[in-house]
């Protein structure tokens, strides 16, 4: 009998056919709506493989209760939605994937970074609605990017990538990680800095963080409040890292200028959140990753795994790496 590998949404099926010469395959029947959990936790407990979104959790409930499960391919880097101990614990293997979303996920960064410096989203919005009646000196004036100083916190792949972007622009390249990035350091000329140090200088902070016991609630009050008034906050982590009523108040308050948000404390973020009132965030619904051929890499990242784990060969990008 084939191994059964249920995947949580619909993926393009010539991307799937790879897994259908080796397992029997489902797929969650929509593109746009969520597996239930009723219905992921149904087919956890019959599967030997799963394809999960970052939306899925994969936690003791569902790994207690799937008897054949090997694998868990999850397609995002990031995998703060799986119990990664449990999953070991019970000889499930996880793994993200990384390396391929790297330079696309940067792309995103900077791009947030740019429209909310530059107030894209305002001057969109503004010349649709009819409002551009003249020329003005100061009409939707932004600030500079260019030679300005860039704090990353969370120098991983995507946060070198991003300096690189950053040197482009003449910044100056502040970071702050768990450990150092020589290669950062010396091909960048990025300077590590405490966390604090970082706030304090950056005009421009971006969290790159995932999302850990250490990591949650990372950005509060006290840090917006270190940071210039000038500053603008961009996040492409992950939305709890940020407490965002004290975001709301910094913003409110003017401790800080502008944010740019990819990734929410709860997504969907609904769209009467006191932050979508404010014109200085730029927000966008999670689509770091978001371009076709990265998620196709991604999801053929993802077949590959399982198809490898369920042929018995070495496995790549396992958790934790
Ligand atoms: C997206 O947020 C990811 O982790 O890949
Ligand atoms: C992964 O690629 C990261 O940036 O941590």
């Amino acid at each position: 009998k084939k191994p059964y590998v249920f995947i949580t949404r619909k993926l393009p099926t010539q991307i799937v056919q790879a897994l259908e010469d080796v397992a029997e395959v489902k797929m969650w029947d929509s593109e746009e709506v969520q597996v239930p959990r009723e219905v992921l936790l149904e087919e956890a407990a019959k599967a030997d493989a799963l394809l999960t979104m970052l939306s899925d959790k994969v936690d003791e409930q569902l790994l207690s209760n799937a008897p054949n499960l090997k694998i868990v391919a999850n397609l995002a880097v990031g995998y703060d939605n799986i119990d990664i101990y449990t999953a070991a614990n019970n000889g499930v293997v996880v793994t993200n994937t990384p390396d391929v979303l790297t330079d696309t996920t940067a792309d995103l960064a900077f791009s947030l970074l740019l429209a909310t410096a530059r107030r894209i989203v305002e001057g969109a919005q503004y010349i649709k609605e009819g409002k551009w009646n003249s020329w003005s000196p100061f009409l939707l004036a932004g600030t500079d990017v260019h030679h300005k100083t860039i704090g990353i916190v969370g120098m991983g792949k995507i946060g070198q990538a991003v300096a690189k972007r950053a040197s482009g622009f003449d910044m100056e390249i502040l970071y702050h990680n768990r450990s150092r990035n020589t290669e950062a350091e010396t091909e960048l000329g990025a300077v590590y800095q405490s966390l604090e140090e970082l706030l304090k200088k950056s005009d421009y902070i971006v969290c790159l963080t995932p999302l850990t016991e250490e990591t949650k609630h990372l950005f509060g009050k006290e840090q917006f409040k270190m940071m210039k008034n000038s500053a603008i906050f961009i996040n492409v982590g992950r939305g709890q890292v940020v407490v965002e009523e004290d975001l709301v108040e910094a913003l409110k308050n003017g401790d800080i200028t502008g944010a740019g948000l990819d990734v929410f404390y709860q997504e969907p973020i609904s769209n009467s959140h006191p932050l979508l009132e404010l014109p200085q965030v730029v927000a966008i619904p999670h689509i770091g990753s978001a371009s076709v051929e990265t998620r196709t890499e991604m999801m053929e990242l993802c077949c590959k795994n399982i198809k490898d784990k369920l042929t018995g060969k070495e496995v790549k990008s396992i958790l934790p790496n």
